[in-house]
């Protein structure tokens, strides 16, 4: 199935939530969720072992920033991870796998599908094996409302930039990030980062990053930032510093969400 039959066949919703969204937001408020109403937990021993892969997942991914495990067994057997960004500091990362463990069983309360995402960290779990695999069907899109004015100057740049920190991230000692910047002019400077899950090879960091690149011109073409969430990567840039090590003052963005389903 090519990539744009794929997106016709997606239903796009858009949500139409304007909102002022600060660059270090705070890890409390999550980016987006996704409950997968096909999938049912259909006991309380399936449902005892989330909350234990849960218990497992905070203390583990929160020391290293990523766990991919799985609990039970049987038909009761459940597949977790969860990952920080790679540039996110410990205690961050710790906050926010912990704020993402307590909300997604409150989001997704019926669901052995669900997933969470933070501008810091993700987390899922379900009753099927995800490991390795690249997940794009499910996306978040982000997009601010500003467009840049010299749009050829700025795309050409935003893909040299993102060509450049796609390919760190195929690196394995980078862990799935690769982020870095580029001068647009004296006074204006593109940011951008990307993160794969670190349970994928090269090759399928590679795959993931290059289908939410590719989606950016269907929902963020000339916007002065846009974030793409995937189950299996996370990519993002904008015109003001937004990781870690943040060099100067932080700014406010107007930014508009989209969700778009399988
Ligand atoms: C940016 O461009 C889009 C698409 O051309 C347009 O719909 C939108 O109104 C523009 N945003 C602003 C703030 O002008
Ligand atoms: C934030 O960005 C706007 C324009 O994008 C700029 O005018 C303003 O000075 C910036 N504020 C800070 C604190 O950098």
């Amino acid at each position: 199935m090519t990539l744009s039959h794929h997106l016709l066949l997606r239903l796009l919703l858009l949500l139409g939530l304007l909102s002022l969204w600060h660059c270090s937001a705070d890890s409390a408020d999550p980016l987006g969720d996704f409950c997968n109403k096909d999938t049912k937990i259909g006991s309380e021993k399936a449902s005892a072992n989330i909350d234990h892969l849960l218990v497992e997942l905070v203390s583990k991914a929160s020391k290293n920033g990523f766990l991919a495990t799985s609990y039970g067994s049987g038909q009761y057997l459940v597949y977790g991870l969860a990952q920080c960004r790679g540039d996110v500091g410990k205690e961050d990362c710790s906050t926010c796998i912990q704020d993402a463990a307590k909300q997604i069983r409150t989001r997704c309360p019926n669901e052995a599908d669900a997933r969470i995402w933070f501008d810091y960290c993700f987390l899922r779990y379900s009753n099927t094996d995800f490991i390795g695999e690249v997940d794009t069907g499910f996306g978040i899109y982000y997009y601010n409302v500003d467009n840049v004015t010299e749009t050829e100057r700025f795309n050409e740049e935003l893909s040299k930039l993102m060509e450049k920190i796609r390919s760190q991230a195929v690196v394995p000692q980078n862990a799935g990030l690769g982020k870095g910047q580029t001068e647009l002019t004296p006074f204006i400077t593109l940011y951008a980062l990307v993160q794969c899950t670190r349970d994928l090879s090269p090759l399928s960091c590679a795959q993931c990053l290059a289908i939410a690149v590719g989606n950016f011109p269907n929902f963020c073409e000339n916007r002065k930032g846009c974030r793409v969430l995937y189950s299996s990567c996370y990519t993002r840039y904008e015109l003001y510093p937004f990781f870690f090590p943040i060099s100067s003052a932080q700014n406010f963005s107007s930014t508009q969400m989209m969700m778009v389903y399988p």
